[in-house]
């Protein structure tokens, strides 16, 4: 910001100001002049702008010109007029727009004017007067002849140069003074010459207000070689080729007054004025006349001048070129630093804009969240309720009870508005889920959820089959919070299983570690503890770790159905359920359970299907046994002591895991043991019977009959 700051400061600047010349003529002189003012506009303080425009020697142009320039809004006029009447008023329209207004060389017929500033004519014709009468002093005699031919006498400098001479011949009877008017043509002054030769009035000496009229004269000498006779005197002095001051070193005239031009100090009058420093309002330069003695010197002098001159606009352009690269590395530091900041504040609005998004994002996020929690325990709510009355009404239509057929009836009318409820719920929770963009798992989910749904039924009637021919009822514990959803559960079990409740997962906890029972039916969402610990606390412990748990909940999330299983849920049954599906669950993991404790019972145990806690039980157990084996008063109930079980837990635990209870199992492992000793060993039977820990050896020949189906000395006979 500092670097704009600095840069916008240093290219206002201070004020230009604008100076515009009128020059009346081309010419050396006025070449001369132009350029010591275009170079004076680097020299000074100020900044001065100067622009030179000419007018051709015509008049109308230089009115023209003049009030262009006045409109184009100049600061100030230099003007050298052509002619001094016509430019009055032109120079007046000027004035009255507040213009300053400068003559130099030449004045307009006016006092309207600002400042003055050039030769002083009336001196410059006065010494050229002095010096011609000094050139013919010495003519004794005769009487000297002095011819001065004027150029065009509307010009300032011409009727002051006039008056000047006239000044100088005034009083000098001894010589014959003539002036003849011509134009500013050399030619003019030849033509004149021409005439006097004729007239035999050939002058002593000729001057010419310019040295360009004096060619006339010197051309005329020369052709008629009256050179050595034709003293010629002329205003201007220029160095340079062709010019007063070569023609002077030449011999061809006798003096030139050095007219004098000094640009810069032209425009050091006008910045003054401009500026509002004091000014004098005439101002007029010095000069001198040059003569053949010092010619040469001043022509040196001259040259020397103008090289200067040259070189400071040499100067001056390559300074404006540097200057006008400065400007354009300027411009575009300045286009940089403006682009770089615009791009750190789009860069600023753009990461701000990124950060709203984001912010926007997340909050939807989180309201989408916290809706898809609203509506699933909403759900909750609704599903609990209507499994409760779904079920009962099922129950009721499918009684053989006699029914009304207005009963009947309205059962169906209840049950259609039950399903069409139970719809709308789902819809809810797969809007849900749609909008969670989950719609493609869900259907997969779903489908798959069907198939296994459909095959675990079949399974279940088949094993439901089977368990009516068994005499031992299984035990299902019930845990649920809701009185209802227990007492449903309970109609819906009772006559199947043995059924045990508890109302939190504290209480169901402590239940299930006592009485050890076949199944656990849970709720997830309980006071207390929930469902979830109450399934990783079964699963830990040692005692129960064997006991199949089935989940029951509303939340049917599937990251919810993955955290129970994390927790060891072995089903997972989502509300509201039909009882056919809950049932059929129930028998399959009960079949499950049962595949294992049958393989364990046959000769190839299965480790992998069974948990490492369950295997570090049955090995501790057999463990125990192998070592007691012998010990014919070993009790079991000692046993479960010695692993920290109550008789209860003993029994349903290895019952469980088994199929055997203690006391059976420990006469499995005798016999078991018995036959590997007749087999490998000489032992006898009795040796055997009682290493085995039989007291009896004819109770354990019996025993090893029912077993083997052959006797012990059979065996060893073999
Ligand atoms: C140049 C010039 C000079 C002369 C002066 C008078 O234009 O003709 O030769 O001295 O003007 O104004």
């Amino acid at each position: 910001m500092m670097a704009v700051a600095m840069l916008s400061s240093c290219s206002k600047g201070e004020k230009e100001y604008k100076i515009a010349v009128s020059q009346c003529s081309p010419g050396e002189w006025r070449d001369k002049v132009n350029k010591e003012m275009l170079a004076a506009q680097y020299i000074y303080e100020e900044k001065a702008k100067v622009e030179i425009f000419n007018a051709w020697d015509d008049t109308e142009l230089q009115i023209r010109q003049i009030d262009s320039l006045t409109n184009a809004g100049i600061d100030l006029l230099v003007v050298a007029p052509i002619a001094s009447a016509p430019l009055t008023e032109a120079v007046a329209r000027t004035r009255a727009k507040g213009i300053p207004v400068i003559f130099f060389d030449r004045r307009a017929e006016t006092d309207d004017y600002t400042a003055f500033i050039g030769g002083d004519n009336v001196a410059a014709g006065q010494t050229c007067g002095e010096y011609a009468l000094d050139l013919v002093k010495d003519i004794k005699n005769r009487r000297p002849q002095i011819l001065e031919i004027t150029a065009l006498m509307d010009a300032s400098p011409v009727i002051e140069r006039h008056k000047g001479f006239e000044k100088a011949m005034s009083g000098h009877q001894e010589v014959d003074y003539v002036c003849v008017h011509s134009d500013w043509s050399w030619e003019g002054v030849y033509q004149i010459l021409e005439q006097k030769n004729e007239e035999n009035s050939l002058p002593d000496v000729v001057f010419c207000h310019t040295d360009y009229m004096s060619q006339g004269a010197y051309r005329f000498a020369e052709e008629t070689g009256t050179a050595e006779r034709l003293k010629i005197v002329s205003i201007d002095g220029l160095a340079g080729e062709g010019q007063g001051l070569e023609a002077l070193e030449k011999g061809l005239m006798a003096g030139t007054y050095i007219y004098p031009t000094h640009g810069e100090k032209i425009v050091r009058l006008a910045l003054d004025i401009l500026t509002g420093k004091p000014y004098e309002r005439d101002n007029f330069l010095l000069s001198m006349m040059a003569t053949p003695q010092n010619a040469r010197t001043l022509a040196m002098n001259s040259h020397e001048m103008m090289e200067q001159i040259q070189n400071l606009v040499v100067i001056e352009n390559k300074m404006e070129d540097f200057f006008g690269l400065y400007n354009t590395q300027r411009k575009m530091l300045t286009a940089s630093i403006v682009s770089i900041i615009l791009l750190a504040v789009a860069l600023l609005l753009f990461w701000r804009a990124v950060k709203q998004v984001k912010r926007a994002h997340r909050k939807i996020k989180q309201m989408n969240a916290e809706q898809t929690l609203f509506y699933t325990n909403a759900s909750h709510q609704l599903k609990t309720p209507l499994t409760l009355i779904a079920g009962p009404v099922k129950e009721l239509m499918d009684s053989t009870d006699v029914q009304s057929d207005k009963q009947k009836q309205l059962l169906e009318i209840i049950s259609r508005n039950v399903a069409q409820l139970e719809t709308v719920t789902s819809s809810v929770l797969n809007f849900r889920r749609e909008m969670a963009q989950m719609v493609s798992d869900a259907t997969a989910d779903s489908a798959l959820q069907q198939v296994s749904a459909q095959e675990v039924l079949q399974d279940s009637r088949v094993s439901m089959m089977k368990q009516e021919d068994s005499e031992e009822l299984s035990t299902v514990l019930i845990i649920d919070d809701n009185d209802d959803m227990r007492r449903y559960l309970r109609t819906l079990l009772a006559d199947r299983f043995y059924v045990l409740e508890a109302a939190d997962g504290q209480s169901g906890l402590k239940l299930a570690r006592e009485s050890v029972p076949d199944l656990v039916v849970s709720d997830v969402m309980m006071p207390v503890m929930d469902g979830l610990q109450l399934c990783k606390k079964l699963k830990e412990d040692a005692i129960t770790s064997h006991v199949p748990v089935i989940l029951l909940t509303a939340r049917s999330e599937e990251s919810q159905q993955i955290e129970g299983f994390e927790h060891g849920a072995d089903a997972y049954l989502t509300k509201p359920f039909s009882a056919d599906m809950l049932i059929a669950r129930i028998y399959n993991l009960l079949k499950i359970r049962q595949q294992l404790r049958v393989l364990f019972d046959g000769k190839e145990e299965e480790p992998v299907k069974l948990s490492t806690q369950d295997k570090l039980f049955i090995d501790t157990v057999k463990e125990a046994i192998q070592r007691n084996m012998s010990n014919q008063d070993l009790r079991m109930d000692d046993l479960g002591e010695e692993i920290g079980l109550s008789r209860v837990q003993m029994y349903r635990k290895v019952k469980a895991l088994t199929g055997l209870s203690p006391v059976e199992l420990l006469r499995e492992m005798r016999l078991q043991r018995g036959y590997a000793l007749l087999s490998g060993t000489t032992k006898t039977v009795a040796e055997v019977a009682y290493e085995v820990g039989f007291s009896k050896p004819g109770y354990f020949s019996s025993c090893f009959k029912t077993k083997y189906g052959k006797l012990p000395t059979e065996i060893r006979a073999e």
